[in-house]
Parts: structure tokens; C-alpha cells; sequence
């Protein structure tokens, strides 16, 4: 496993539409390895190809339940609606609220093709949408409705 460079914001690559995964071979699985890995060094809950440019549609998830690697997601279904902080590995140093499903029912496959379908809620949801959103060349600071803005006091805790 290798970490990976991260795309920042301003690099156009973030805004390209992902290609569908369609040859499930070593050189996927070393990529899904490395996203994870990526992920971990980096303190995220997601992380999407494209973030380490690679235009495929290949996403990887941990909210604290565990490691979920979906290719070729799709969100099939939406329920709810949740207002909630996000950050992105790719926007460092900024967070924003953006509204979300509170549950969503993600359909895709596993590394070896196997379909998979999730059902997501809360966290794993948003997580899910944002990573999904990736994908298509969207990302949170493009919905947010209200930047949050460090305070002079949280400045302070964190120096
Ligand atoms: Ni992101």
C-alpha cells in the first residue's frame, strides 16, 4: 500500500466526471488499498478517486464501523433530510453546513464486481452523498449554505 497525493480544490481534476469501473483487477484493488490508507493517514471518513486523481467511480468510507469500499455507486433511494458540518480532505482548513438525506440506500459493487447494496444513515449517509458527489465533479463548498468560521477563541484552543 502506498499513500497517495491529494487533489486541492483548485486543481480541475475535481471537477471531472468519473468514469465507471469496469475491469475488477489487481490494479483496482491496490487503488481501493491506497485510498484507504490515504483516508487513514489523513484523519478523513472519505475519501473518493478522483481526490487522488483517478477519474474512475471507486469511493471508500469509514465512520468508525469499519472500512466500506464501493465501486460504481449509486444512491437509489433518499429519505429524510439532516442539516450537518462537513469538511473535505480536498478543501483543507474549511467546514460548511450542507443539508443531506438522513438515510440513503447506496447500490453498487465490491472490489471483485459482487453487487452490494447499503443502507446508510446519518454520518454514513452524508458520508456517502459527499463522496458520491465527488464522482460527478461536485463538491460541498458548490451546496453548502453557510460557511462555518473559526472563532478567535477556537484559534486559540487549537495553537
Ligand atoms: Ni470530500
Amino acid at each position: 500500500m502506498a499513500l497517495r497525493k491529494i487533489a486541492y480544490i483548485e486543481d480541475d481534476i475535481l471537477r471531472k466526471k468519473s468514469r465507471k469501473v469496469e475491469t475488477f483487477d489487481e490494479r483496482l484493488h491496490v487503488l481501493l488499498d491506497d485510498m484507504a490508507e490515504t483516508m487513514y493517514k489523513n484523519n478523513g471518513c472519505g475519501l473518493a478517486a478522483p481526490q487522488v486523481s483517478v477519474l474512475r467511480r471507486a469511493i471508500v468510507m469509514d465512520v468508525g464501523e469499519g472500512l466500506i469500499e464501493v465501486v460504481n455507486p449509486e444512491i437509489v433511494s433518499r429519505e429524510g433530510e439532516v442539516d450537518g458540518v462537513e469538511g473535505c480532505l480536498s478543501v483543507p482548513g474549511r467546514q460548511g453546513y450542507v443539508l443531506r438525506p438522513q438515510k440513503v440506500v447506496v447500490r453498487g459493487q465490491d472490489r471483485n464486481g459482487k453487487p452490494i447494496e447499503l443502507t446508510c444513515e446519518d454520518w454514513l449517509a452524508r458520508c456517502a452523498c459527499h463522496e458520491i458527489d465527488h464522482l460527478d465533479g461536485r463538491l460541498y463548498v458548490d451546496i453548502m449554505h453557510e460557511e462555518v468560521f473559526q472563532t478567535d477563541e477556537a484559534e486559540e484552543e487549537k495553537s
